[in-house]
């Protein structure tokens, strides 16, 4: 894939292109940040004084990050489009697996779970229903956490997935950051993200880190979040999220 990425863009001269060159410089960068997404989910379940539930949406290969999860009991879902085998304990979408929660389909699942990683598809759509869901069965003082919240680039933050001739090659953050924006103006939760592996979102009922978002960007156009990304995301370095311990 990187060969062929390759001789398409020398074959249209795009190896000098600006945006190519930057694209890649941004990805580049991303990858060389501290931490990960499974430090930061570790960090907030470690943070609990009693035995912990874990469900992670969207789990592909389960040795990236849910194996290396530490709580008492953990639960996958993902319909396994991404897999030849689907390791996932609940193999169907999101949606099918909230709504099963609700008509209490599921036998021995824990009612209330204390982080919800939300990691399946990265359409603003699809994930604002997969926070929605989420929050009504997590824990008063539980944590919704949710990867790709900060796309580097615009192409990095494009709509498809399968369009790689652009100059974030074949990474793709989606459009998840519109929905942590959107939830990161309600009220009732506190929100950052850290900065690190693309943008580890975090959504709280309960722990005080972070203000509500007052700038609106009503039709959340990518500029406004290049230009106060900052203030946009409320966004934290790992190294500053690691030493919180109001957390
Ligand atoms: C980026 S991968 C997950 C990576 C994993 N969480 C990790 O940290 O390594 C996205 C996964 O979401 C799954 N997926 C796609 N649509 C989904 C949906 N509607 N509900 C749940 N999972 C979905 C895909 O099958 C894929 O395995």
């Amino acid at each position: 894939m990187i060969k062929y990425l390759k001789d398409f863009k020398k074959s249209l001269g795009l190896a000098k292109d600006v945006f190519f060159i930057q694209g890649e410089e941004k990805s580049k960068e991303e990858i060389r940040k501290s931490g990960c997404r499974t430090d930061v989910i570790n960090k907030l379940l470690s943070g609990f004084d009693r035995p912990t539930h874990y469900l992670e949406v969207g789990v592909r290969d389960p040795r990236d990050n849910f194996l290396k999860i530490e709580s008492k009991t953990k639960y996958s879902v993902d319909p396994g489009l991404e897999m030849e085998e689907n390791l996932a304990d609940f193999k169907c979408t999101s949606d099918e697996f909230f709504e099963g929660m609700n008509q209490g389909q599921w036998q021995n699942l824990p009612a209330k779970f204390d982080v919800i990683f939300i990691d399946g598809l990265h359409t603003a759509e699809q994930v604002d229903r997969d926070i929605a869901n989420a929050l009504e069965v997590l824990s008063e003082d539980g944590f919704v956490v949710l990867h790709d919240c900060n796309p580097p680039t615009q192409w990095h933050a494009r709509e498809e997935f399968g369009f790689q001739r652009s100059p974030a090659g074949a990474h793709w953050n989606g459009t998840t950051w519109k929905a942590f924006v959107k939830w990161r103006k309600n009220k009732t939760l506190f929100s950052f993200c850290v900065d690190t592996d693309w943008g580890v979102g975090v959504l709280s009922k309960h722990s005080q880190m972070g203000k509500v978002l007052e700038l609106e960007n009503e039709f959340y156009e990518y500029q406004l979040l290049e230009t106060r990304r900052q203030e946009v995301l409320n966004l934290i370095s790992f190294e500053e999220f690691i030493q919180q311990t109001a957390i």
